[in-house]
């Protein structure tokens, strides 16, 4: 679908919002990137530039900052908002929980009272699978109950989510979607853009190129006597373009005042669930390679299996996950080699 609308999306700069801003752009939107690099590089915009040859307006700007919010407000016109801004790494918030209360809600609250304000009608808000916990039923759909978060992490998006129905029951003009992703994976197929974390990856896909890379001496499996076929966990990896184009599809939906409801949530996964031994063989035979892991004691707060069920987002959206995992996996190796200047 093709638009001359603009979407601010915060926290741009990051591993899913850089690759959201080229999705946009692609399907005609204009956007406003801003973050304040605490996680990410202005670099990334540089390759959402290269990737889509559009000059992308940024702002380094702290969303926790409501005055420089405000002025972003002022300065551009624009009927949806796009919030990725927050920290994610569930092992940090148990060590710095306020830190994450502070970054990950007061800017999400500040986003919402400056629509409030403005009157921009739309917000999306990057939830997570986290939400689900250790459901009974598998695959979860959006009807399956939320556990009591297990870190302040996943706490921090079962709050917003709250927080944005209220909202949108509350104030005539505000609209919401949550999406919840389960495991975004892999790169744009350019290699300019991709998941760069800071020090030791805590994720698995970055752990795997960084040893593939020889940055990590070898992977550590968290466990294989799960109740899981091969015994190892099973997550929904779901591609990182893929999910960028449900972005897209979910912008289209509120631009085109669509929504059935005024708060509305979709898991957004692939629906097939893949064991950790089976990602880390198909990595390895995707690229060609053979790389050093050992088994290891389980992992503190995993569960030992989720994923999605996608029914909602393949028919309201109209939106499905498409790229092939062995394609995501090459892709995540091509971005890593890109980074370290291996050819
Ligand atoms: P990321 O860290 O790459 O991107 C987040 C961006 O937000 C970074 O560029 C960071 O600099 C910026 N940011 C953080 N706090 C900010 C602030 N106060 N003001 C302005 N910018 C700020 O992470 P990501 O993987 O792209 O995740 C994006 C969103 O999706 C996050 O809300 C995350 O919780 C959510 N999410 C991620 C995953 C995942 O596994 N990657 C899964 C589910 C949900
Ligand atoms: C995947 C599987 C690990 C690293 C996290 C957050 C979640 C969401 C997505 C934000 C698990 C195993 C991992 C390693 C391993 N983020 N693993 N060795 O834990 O499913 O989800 O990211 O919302 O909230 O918790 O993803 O990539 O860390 O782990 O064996 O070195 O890989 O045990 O089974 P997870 P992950």
């Amino acid at each position: 679908m093709s638009s001359n609308k603009t979407v601010l999306i915060s926290g741009g700069a990051g591993y899913i919002g850089s690759h959201t801003a080229v999705e946009l752009i692609n399907a005609g939107y204009n956007v406003v990137i801003i973050d304040n690099l605490s996680n990410s590089e202005k670099e990334a915009v540089d390759g959402v530039r290269k990737i889509t040859g559009k000059d992308v307006v940024f702002e380094i700007v702290d969303t926790c900052d409501k005055t420089a919010l405000r002025q972003i407000f002022k300065s551009y016109d624009f009927d949806s908002v796009i919030h990725f801004a927050a920290y994610k790494a569930v092992g940090e918030s148990m060590a710095e929980p306020l830190m994450y209360y502070q970054n990950n809600l007061v800017s999400f609250m500040n986003i919402v009272e400056m629509m409030k304000e403005f009157n921009r009608p739309n917000i999306l808000f990057s939830s997570s699978a986290t939400v689900y916990g250790e459901a009974e039923n598998l695959p979860v759909t959006e009807q399956t109950p939320r556990q009591p978060a297990t870190s302040p992490y996943g706490n921090t998006k079962q709050i917003a989510e709250d927080i944005l129905h209220d909202c949108c029951r509350a104030y005539e003009g505000v609209h919401g979607i949550a999406l919840r992703y389960f495991n975004p994976i892999g790169a744009h197929p350019s290699a300019l853009i991709g998941e760069l974390p800071r020090g030791v990856p805590n994720n698995l896909v970055p752990f795997i190129t960084q040893t593939a890379a020889g940055i990590r001496k070898e992977l550590s499996v968290f466990g294989n006597d799960y109740d899981t076929p091969d015994g190892t966990c099973l997550r929904d990896y779901i591609d990182v373009v893929d999910l960028a184009k449900a972005h897209v599809a979910a912008v289209n939906r509120m631009t085109d005042c669509k929504m059935d409801a005024k708060y509305e949530i979709f898991n957004i996964g692939t629906g097939n669930p893949i064991s950790v031994l089976e990602l880390l063989t198909t990595f390895e035979s995707v690229n060609n390679l053979k790389l050093p892991y050992k088994i290891a004691a389980r992992r503190s707060g995993d569960v030992p299996a989720v994923w999605a069920d996608t029914s909602r987002a393949n028919e309201v959206l109209g939106w499905k996950a498409e790229r092939p995992l062995r394609e995501t996996l090459q892709a995540a190796w091509a971005w890593e080699k890109n980074v370290r200047n291996i050819k």
